[in-house]
């Protein structure tokens, strides 16, 4: 029969429920900085699952591209990746003169090493699919259900805040499973660190637990800001709910100091604020 292998790379959760080997593999750091991967399970005819989320992308890649390649040189029948967060997707579109589209990049390179990619709710906001820009067949995974039911569990009487236009997509499904109401507030970007939020009128939810919800939480500035928007119109402390903890340095205690309650976050990317487990997905 043939058996599933699987190799979870750089930390990754989130496989629990899939059914497979776990790989017997070592990844060799040398003293000049490269790297060399060694997999001692046998791979002949095997179907190969690489488990990689790909935040902090670019030291991960080369290591990733190393163990795809490795394994089939050791005779494994495919080769796929499954990235619980998949990087380079909020490059989509030229946004200064002389720049590159960065998430056609990225996906051409994953594509020319795995043979299928699965992940979790990507940053899709120009590009609609993945397949408009991966060439293998690329799965996009939602973790809204696993998030209403947290939300449904916890909250007592919650109102869903997205605190820009992309976010509507999933927060107007979340509020849906949850049947809570929701509001969507515009972003203007100033730069990498610099948001603006701006709110419609609103009036009516000052005894609601407001849950602001984005896909990813970086510098957490979206998040900051929003949340001292809620406080200026006199709502509760918010809770703030990220699918993707990629938090830079700093970020997750800055956000603390905000008008929050509670930092919650899905285990795509390990961190102290995962509290929703999204391995069911798989
Ligand atoms: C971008 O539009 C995303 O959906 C997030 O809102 C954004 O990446 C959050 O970044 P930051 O935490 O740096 O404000």
């Amino acid at each position: 029969m043939n058996q599933k292998v699987i190799l979870p790379l750089f930390n990754t959760e989130c496989f629990t429920n899939i059914q497979g080997v776990i790989a017997q593999f070592e990844l060799h750091h040398y003293p000049d900085g490269e790297s060399l991967v060694r997999i001692e399970t046998p791979l002949e005819d095997k179907e190969l699952i690489i488990v990689c989320s790909l935040n902090d992308p670019n030291p991960k890649m080369l290591p990733l591209i190393f163990a795809a390649q490795t394994a089939r040189d050791l005779g494994a029948k495919s080769v796929g990746l499954i990235a619980p967060y998949l990087a380079y997707m909020r490059q989509d579109k030229v946004f200064h003169p002389g720049e590159g589209i960065t998430s056609k990049y990225f996906a051409s390179i994953i594509s020319e090493h795995v043979d299928w990619l699965k992940t979790v709710d990507p940053h899709l906001h120009r590009w609609h699919d993945l397949n408009e820009i991966y060439s293998i067949p690329a799965e996009a995974l939602h973790a809204t259900q696993p998030i209403a039911q947290w939300i449904a569990r916890e909250l007592k009487n919650p109102i869903l805040i997205g605190p820009d236009a992309e976010s509507k997509q999933w927060v107007s499904e979340v509020a849906q499973q949850v049947g809570a109401p929701y509001l969507v507030f515009n972003k203007i970007r100033h730069g990498d660190r610099e948001v603006e939020i701006v709110l419609p009128e609103m009036s009516g939810f000052q005894h609601h637990t407001p849950v602001i919800l984005d896909d990813i939480i970086s510098s957490g500035m979206t998040m900051v800001e929003t949340a001292n928007q809620l406080k200026k119109h006199g709502l509760q402390k918010a809770v703030c709910l990220g699918v993707h903890a990629l938090f830079e340095p700093g970020a997750y205690e800055k956000l603390s100091q905000a008008w929050v309650q509670d930092i919650v976050t899905c285990n795509t990317i390990k961190h102290r604020s995962n509290a929703i487990d999204i391995s069911v997905l798989f």
